[in-house]
């Protein structure tokens, strides 16, 4: 965890009662030798006192926006140049709609607003004001801004709810930090952190051959795991797509196996995956092919049409079935009840990760340039807002990463 050694981090501390963790927090990231400078909303202080995070930064506590004193040395601008990193933990509800307006009504916003340095958010909230449709918004403006948005993550709530809305635990906010340092220490563009790395990633829908003119398939664009394959290219990895029929660009630099069917998808999925770091299924496979392909173009009759359909194999189980598997992680489209569904696939098609998205919800999943997903592993729940399929790809990405290593 050299990568923090001297790094200026300024946390910003908001009025909930995660706020007790920061302490916690604070001294974790001194213990790797960070520079960490407190900043408090007065909500703040209702949780936890300035004197308490004095002591651990071994730095003043800011806390006041018109404080003529701190003005005279460390004042605003001061803190907002200062910081090669500012990370708000943890953010409320109000904080979130604040920053998202661009407010500047007290010190932490207005440093929000003073600053060049990259901004990371850790939510913590009662579970029904996180899903509140003005959150969400908010969170997605902001994500949509490179903000990075650090959980929240699921379980028992303070106040006796149980959801996502609970503010990451230290170490995975460490961690997190670091993660976010080594993504900047080798070049600003190009992560290499996953140099080394082979990521296969199924993408697209397939088609099932009724006859010669006919198929069936699904609405799947490939966007989503084009988008994926792209940010694992960017940052390092070496990156195969099998992909159905789409009609996208293919990323630069990734390479591309075109297929049609099901069938043909499964063949080059374990062929591929043998010797992959991930496997990202992506890919919409059509659950049915017809028992027997038509040679000739089926006519017309008046009578019903009964097509007899057999089951594909499931790709992805078959792929984490592997005595030498990859990472393996997959998806799950649902329009109802997405959690019980997702855990569901997790453990029938025994992954180590789901990513679960809402494909009933207006503007976001297939087809769409948007995408919000649930992001389940054995241990936890992250939710990933609605933000475009690039940036929520480049999140997903990191996610898969530190499980990964988590893993290993
Ligand atoms: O069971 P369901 O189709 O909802 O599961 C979705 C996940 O399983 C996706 O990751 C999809 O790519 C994968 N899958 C597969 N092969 C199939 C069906 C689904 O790899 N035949």
């Amino acid at each position: 965890m050299e990568i923090l050694q001297g790094k200026n981090i300024l946390l910003g501390i908001t009025g909930g009662i995660a706020a007790y963790k920061t302490p916690e927090l604070v001294r974790r990231l001194k213990d790797h030798g960070a520079n960490i400078r407190v900043v408090m909303t007065e909500g703040a202080k209702a949780f936890i006192t300035p004197l308490t995070l004095q002591a651990v930064s071994g730095n003043g506590v800011a806390d006041s926006l018109l404080d003529t004193q701190a003005e005279l040395a460390m004042g605003h601008i001061e803190l907002a140049k200062w910081a090669d990193l500012i990370v708000i933990a943890p953010a409320t509800a109000d904080a979130i709609a604040r920053i998202a307006c661009g407010m500047a009504n007290d010190l932490l916003t207005t440093i929000c607003l003073a600053t060049a340095a990259p901004l990371a958010i850790a939510p913590a909230m009662n579970q029904q004001m996180w899903h509140a449709q003005a959150t969400q918004d908010n969170v997605a403006r902001l994500a949509a801004r490179n903000v990075k948005i650090w959980g929240p993550g699921s379980g028992e709530q303070a106040c006796g709810d149980v959801g996502l809305g609970r503010m990451l635990d230290v170490p995975e906010l460490v961690d997190l930090i670091c993660q976010h340092y080594q993504a900047h220490a080798t070049s600003p563009n190009k992560q290499t952190t996953l140099s080394g790395q082979r990521w296969v990633i199924t993408a697209g829908p397939t088609r099932e051959a009724i006859d010669p003119v006919r198929y069936i398939s699904n609405h799947s664009s490939g966007k989503m795991g084009y988008a994926i394959a792209q940010a694992a290219q960017q940052a390092g990895a070496s990156v195969t797509i099998i992909s159905g029929p789409v009609t996208i660009v293919s990323p630069k630099d990734c390479n591309v196996i075109n297929v049609y069917s099901a069938l043909e998808m499964h063949q080059h999925a374990l062929e591929q995956a043998k010797n992959a770091t991930v496997f990202v299924a992506c890919a919409a496979v059509a659950d049915y092919r017809v028992s027997e392909i038509a040679e000739q173009k089926i006519k017309k009759s008046n009578v019903e049409l009964q097509l007899n359909l057999v089951k594909n194999p499931d790709i992805v189980a078959d792929v984490a079935a592997l005595a030498k598997r990859p990472f393996t992680v997959g998806f799950a489209a649902e329009t109802q009840d997405l959690e019980k569904y997702a855990l569901g696939k997790l453990k029938r098609k025994n992954l180590d990760m789901i990513a679960a998205n809402n494909v009933a919800t207006a503007g976001q999943g297939f087809n769409s340039d948007n995408n919000a997903l649930t992001v389940f592993s054995k241990s936890k729940t992250i939710e990933l807002p609605l933000t475009s399929k690039e940036q929520l790809a480049k999140q997903l990405v990191t996610l898969i990463t530190q499980q990964q290593s988590k893993s290993e």
